[in-house]
Parts: C-alpha cells; structure tokens; sequence
C-alpha cells in the first residue's frame, strides 16, 4: 500500500518575522513543493498566521508545535485547537518529547489534546519515543505501547489518526541520528502496536525524527516502514531544509 509520504518542518522556538520571510525567498522553488511528498512547515504560535500567508498559494501547509487540552476559557497564554482552525491551520504536533520533558506534558494530558484536535477536524502528528535509558534497559516496546494506548485511550474517531512520527530522544537534536536497522524495526514495532490499538497501521505514516539531515535522509527514507520525517534543526535553513525534500522527492517517484 502506498502511503502519504511527508517531510515535516519543527522551527521548535527558532525565527523572527524577518529570517522568516528570507527562508521563503531562499526556497529553491515553491513549485518544486508540488509532489507525492507533503510539506508542512510547524512555526511558533506568533508566525503561523504570517507563514500561513507567505505560502497562501504554494503547496505548502502549515502545522502547530502544539495546543491547548481545554476548548476555551480562562487559560491564559493558552491557544485552542479552534482558534488554530480559524486561521487555517490543518495539522497539529502533538506530544513532542520537548513538551513531555521540558514542560512536563504526560499522556494524559496528551489524550485531551488529540481529542480536542480531532473534535476540531485539524490533523494530529502524534510524536512517541523512548529515552536512551528506556532503551538500555529494553522498555522500549513498553514505554512506545503505554504512550499510544494512553493517547488514544477514549477518542472516538481514530481513523482521523494518520500520521505517527517515532523520535527517539536520545537522537532529536544530538546530531546523532538512531541507526537504519533500529529506526526500521522500531516503525515495524510501532504498526504492530498501532493495530492492537485498533488502528489500521498501514494505512499510516510513520514518520522518524531525530538528528535528519540531507547526509542520513535518503538511507533512512528508503527503509520499507519509513515514510518521512520530522525535522528540527536542519529545517531551520532552505537549502538543508530543500535538500532533504528533493531527495525525498526523487526516492518516492523511483519507488511508485
Ligand atoms: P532534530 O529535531 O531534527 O533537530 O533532531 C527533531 C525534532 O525534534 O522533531
């Protein structure tokens, strides 16, 4: 089955209005973002609007690093999932290992978060991923299986669930990126698990993240269970940023 393959933009807290606008001018060509491969670019709160009219007629979308778990009210600095729709936003990263261990989000609150995404019609990135601990002491299967049974634990429309991005945290950000055989059996695990959850995994995209960058991209793309990425610090400049996406973009046309 073919799946949608995606090459995911994290800015993460990176960008001013200005290096905003000369990112999108340093693109190599909008029109070459028309292809099999889905671009989405996830700016901080204050420039999603401003980059949501940059790209207005590209193919570029937009996503949000995160949302509130509450509909509306009194949260102050808080942003609802609706308020993100109003503006056209479409897709939402939900549950980064940044926002698990920086900010203390659990599963819990990550559940409330899908169901506030999903009640709003806006597409979930769902991030999962074990600490390097984890991983020595062989929990891995387990934290990965407790973190989306957590997440999808009540929602009422899992099919609205399509994209799934495994990032381990030892490898997001440290320039070491999880090596071939790890990434591949690891998004094996994690469609075995997304179909006891009830999902149908191979109708999902399972994206990795962690230390991608144009050198390790085309290796990683072509394993049999990856179909993009998330990336953090070499989405940040337009010619990594491209160079990761043309060689996604030549892989995908040989192999369909
Ligand atoms: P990195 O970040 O590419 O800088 O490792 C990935 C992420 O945090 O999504």
């Amino acid at each position: 089955m073919s799946r949608i393959s995606y090459c995911i933009a994290n800015w993460k807290m990176n960008h001013t209005s200005d290096s905003i606008k000369q990112f999108i001018n340093d693109l190599e060509s909008i029109d070459s973002f028309k292809s099999d491969v889905k671009t989405i670019i996830c700016p901080s709160y204050v420039h999603l609007y401003l980059v949501q009219n940059f790209l207005f007629e590209s193919n570029i979308e937009i996503g949000s690093q995160n949302v509130s778990e509450f509909d509306l009210g009194a949260f102050t600095g808080e942003v609802s999932a609706n308020m993100l729709k109003d503006i056209g936003v479409r897709y939402v990263i939900l549950g980064h290992s940044e926002r698990r261990h920086l900010f203390s989000e659990t599963n819990k609150q990550i559940n409330c978060k899908l169901n506030a995404v999903i009640k709003n019609d806006l597409e979930p990135i769902l991030c999962i991923g074990e600490t390097l601990e984890q991983r020595k002491d062989g929990d891995t299967e387990k934290v990965l299986r407790e973190q989306l049974n957590s997440m999808f634990n009540k929602i009422v429309d899992l099919s609205k669930v399509s994209i799934v991005a495994y990032e381990p945290v030892w490898a997001i950000g440290t320039g070491i990126a999880a090596d071939l055989e790890t990434i591949n059996s690891t998004h094996k695990l994690i469609r075995k698990i997304l179909n006891n959850c009830g999902l149908q995994s191979d109708a999902i995209s399972l994206l990795y993240g962690g230390s991608v960058i144009p050198e390790n991209c085309s290796e990683i793309f072509k394993l049999e269970h990856v179909d993009g990425f998330l990336i953090g610090g070499a989405s940040l400049k337009p010619e990594t940023f491209t160079k990761i996406y043309i060689k996604m973009k030549i892989i995908r046309n040989n192999y369909s």
